[in-house]
């Protein structure tokens, strides 16, 4: 073998990553800040769904008092095993942490898929979906949603054939809002292919598959500490998933996956379950208020959510416009302008005194 000195690297590059996008992702509030020209802390940041309560205080302060942070973390993060076993109802044999859902997302590819494996996507959903699979070396294959946003499953069935392994629904489904049925997850199962049902905002809807996961050998349910517990920052989720697969997902990790802030905050989080439901209870009641409020108005069109996000049509002007106006106060939202999901605009729930600042702020485009 004779070798030749390496002018670039471009050469070894997997060749389906050449030309790859990267995901879009929110803007950091220090970003949003210098747009708008508003100091971080009157921001009202409602494009990211996350939660505007924060944190429990316990997080906080067993956060400040740890005195190991110089000791790699426990890879099998036993110490919120048992918690996330009481928290789910499922024994811990079928629970995984990571770095968030978007990190099981990832697993859960990497087990399934190979090159050329298909992963089927109901659009429009979370953009992490066809991300990860690319990422894998699979093939996403697009499926619309329905007029109404539900799974459209004669059309799922009919795209299934051999090389499609797995299916994605977020349930609710972001941005949508609106939940799956158990009849057509019941009928998705039957296909034989991995259910995968990210349930990201199963707190603020209350409906669940994860009891059904140690009878089904194809069903996986996702979840996030993100949402509801307010660990956005720091990166904590689960999936429960048959024995044998989250058995497997233990051995193929990076070992240190969930660091050890991530673990505190989740141990901490779920001795703190009450004080955490109250602030989703308050979002929960509040995104209905928000809900009226935009509806009495006439500016926006909401949809029903079941999530802590409400999407929404504009009623005669501009969706970028609106969003464009909004950043001029501080107050950011998420902008969609797809064949699926034509000049509409997404606005994650916050306090009372942001929704308040939302509807004044939107009166300017009262009356068209
Ligand atoms: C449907 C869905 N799944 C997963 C995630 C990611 O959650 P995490 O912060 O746990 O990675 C999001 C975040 O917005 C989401 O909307």
């Amino acid at each position: 073998m004779t070798y030749e000195p390496a002018r670039s690297s471009e050469r070894l590059i997997r060749g389906d990553l050449r030309e790859f996008e990267a995901y879009e992702p929110i803007l950091p509030l220090e970003a949003l800040s210098e747009r708008s020209g508003v100091p971080v802390e009157k921001l009202i940041k409602l494009d990211g769904n996350e939660n505007v309560y924060g944190c429990s205080p316990r997080v906080r302060r067993a956060l400040a008092d740890y005195a190991f942070y110089h000791i790699y973390p426990d890879p099998l993060h036993t110490e919120i095993q048992g918690p996330l076993e009481k928290y789910t109802g499922v024994d811990r044999k079928h629970i995984v942490a990571g770095s968030g859902s978007d990190e099981l997302i990832d697993l859960v590819l990497r087990v399934f898929l190979e090159p050329g494996d298909r992963v089927i996507n109901c659009v429009p959903t979370f953009g992490m979906y066809p991300f990860s699979t690319a990422v894998c070396g699979g093939k996403t294959v697009t499926v619309p949603r329905n007029s109404a946003h539900g799974v459209d499953i004669a059309a799922v069935k009919a795209a299934i054939d051999e090389r499609a392994k797995v299916i994605f629904i977020a349930s609710p489904n972001n941005p949508t809002g609106n939940l799956i049925p158990p009849d057509a997850v019941r009928e998705l199962l039957d296909t034989g292919i991995m259910v995968v049902i990210d349930e990201a905002y199963y707190e603020f809807s209350g409906q669940t598959f994860a009891l059904r996961v140690p009878e089904h050998p194809n069903l996986i349910v996702l979840r996030s500490f993100s949402k509801w517990a307010g660990l956005g920052g720091l990166r904590a989720g689960y999936g429960i998933l048959p024995a044998s697969i989250a058995e497997l997902i233990r051995r193929i990790k990076i070992p240190y996956n969930v660091n050890a802030a991530a673990i505190i905050a989740v141990r901490e989080s779920l001795l703190d379950i009450d004080y955490l439901q109250g602030n989703v209870k308050a979002i929960i009641a509040e995104r209905e208020r928000l809900s009226t409020m935009l509806r009495e108005q006439g500016v926006l069109i909401p949809l029903p959510s079941e999530a802590n996000f409400i999407l929404c049509n504009v009623a005669g002007g501009d969706a970028l416009e609106i969003k464009r106006g909004l950043e001029k106060k501080g107050i950011f939202i998420r902008h969609f302008n797809t064949p699926l999901l034509r000049n509409m605009l997404r606005i994650s729930v916050g306090k009372p005194e942001h929704t308040d600042a939302l509807i004044e702020a939107l009166a300017r485009w009262e009356g068209g």
